[in-house]
């Protein structure tokens, strides 16, 4: 509705009935919503705009006014809107005034409405590394280098917990693979303790774990993709349950690949087409299993099944034109190559970040959100 109102006072003046029309509407609706929080915070991720955590969907005109609305946002640098319980009216007319007004209006900040940037503040990290020691000679140079930026007490510290955190997850991968009845709640505590450590101002590829043998690459690779994933939606500003949802499909995007034969997932050496073809079925096979347990968030269902369809649509599993991949399926997408490149496997040794930074660049727009890789690269820089 707020969109709508910015265009009709782009085309009005803002004393013409039907924009203060709008506007009230608008007002009520914010002012109603905020009767029972002490703010609403309103993202804008590229042309989505994320409410209170959760992605607005729109449709026919309405979508065609939220993109403008975005758009505009955009234009004038506008990544975060905070509203603050209490608003007079007279701060959110200001408000759409400036965002109906040029480019060259900047939006100012209120007392009750704040303006903001989607901080890409180095603050969080959480860390699991494998339960065994390093053997000499291992150390992952990428790795090595952001934990040298980490006091080696904390870093200690870092790794006894996180430790904990991946024998769990080993075990909850081994009881799936054996169609074991798994709990929702392990997989909850092992986020929730994840999401504890994120309070530091670590870069958090000093806490990946190192692959150390080929049965342990789809739950180190979750591990690692759920502390990327998670310390970056902290960071764009998710927050309590959402981030918890979002930790729980990121560790769980991979889950498909428990049903995908050992000679094939274990393969010392390049996949031939028929191989590739059956690898690819990983997501609909992970999403077929995620829907069946019970408490699984759908967001998970959502992550597996879409964390290898490109931006563009492109990739796998294929599917109509238009369809575009959940923001958070997006993130995991990026922090999935980010992990799989850098991991040193029997058939590929680990790529140097240069090179990592070159395909996520080369791939913005096309294979990756464009916004979603430049706060992942400030992120672990
Ligand atoms: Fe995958
Ligand atoms: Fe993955």
């Amino acid at each position: 509705m707020i969109n709508a109102a910015v265009a009709n006072v782009g085309l009005y003046s803002s004393d013409h009935p039907q924009v203060i029309r709008y506007i009230q509407n608008v007002y009520e609706s914010l002012t109603g919503l905020l009767a029972d929080r002490p703010e609403i915070n309103l993202l804008i991720i590229g042309k989505d705009i994320v409410v209170e955590n959760r992605p607005v969907v729109a449709g026919g005109s309405s979508g065609a006014y939220l993109e403008h609305f975005s758009r505009i946002l955009g234009e004038k640098g506008v990544e975060r809107l905070t509203f603050i319980a209490g608003m007079p009216v007279e701060d959110l007319q200001a408000l759409i005034n400036d965002l109906a007004a040029g480019p060259e209006t900047p939006v100012k900040t209120r007392p009750s409405i704040r303006i903001g940037k989607v901080e890409v503040r180095v603050k969080v990290a959480g860390k699991p590394r494998g339960g065994e020691p390093q053997a000499a000679g291992e150390v992952d140079p990428l790795v090595a280098a952001a934990a040298a930026s980490i006091p080696a007490d904390l870093l200690e510290e870092l790794n006894q917990l996180s430790a904990k955190e991946m024998d769990e997850l080993k075990e909850l991968y081994s009881r799936m693979k054996n169609h074991k009845k798994i709990s929702v709640r392990g997989i909850e505590d092992i986020v929730k303790n994840f999401i504890g450590c994120f309070r530091r101002e670590i870069n958090p590829l000093g806490i990946l774990a190192s692959i150390k043998s080929a049965h342990e690459y789809t739950f180190t690779h979750v591990a690692n993709v759920g502390v990327l994933t998670m310390s970056q939606a902290e960071r764009m500003g998710f927050t309590g349950e959402h981030l918890h949802n979002i930790g729980v499909a990121s560790l769980l995007h991979d889950v498909g690949k428990l049903f995908i034969p050992e000679e094939i997932l274990g393969k010392p050496g390049m996949l031939t087409p028929d191989e590739r073809k059956i690898m690819e079925t990983h997501s609909v096979k992970g999403a077929r299993y995620l829907i069946g347990l019970e408490g699984i968030p759908k967001l998970a269902v959502l992550a597996a099944l879409e964390h290898h369809i490109k931006f563009d649509g492109t990739g796998y599993p294929s599917v109509r034109g238009g369809w575009k991949p959940n923001i958070i399926s997006q993130i995991i997408s990026v922090a999935d190559v980010f992990d799989a490149m850098r991991s040193k496997r029997a058939y590929q040794e680990a790529h140097p970040l240069e090179k990592i930074e070159g395909v996520l660049r080369g791939g913005s727009g096309k294979a990756f959100n464009p916004l979603l890789v430049n706060h992942f690269l400030k992120m672990i820089k």
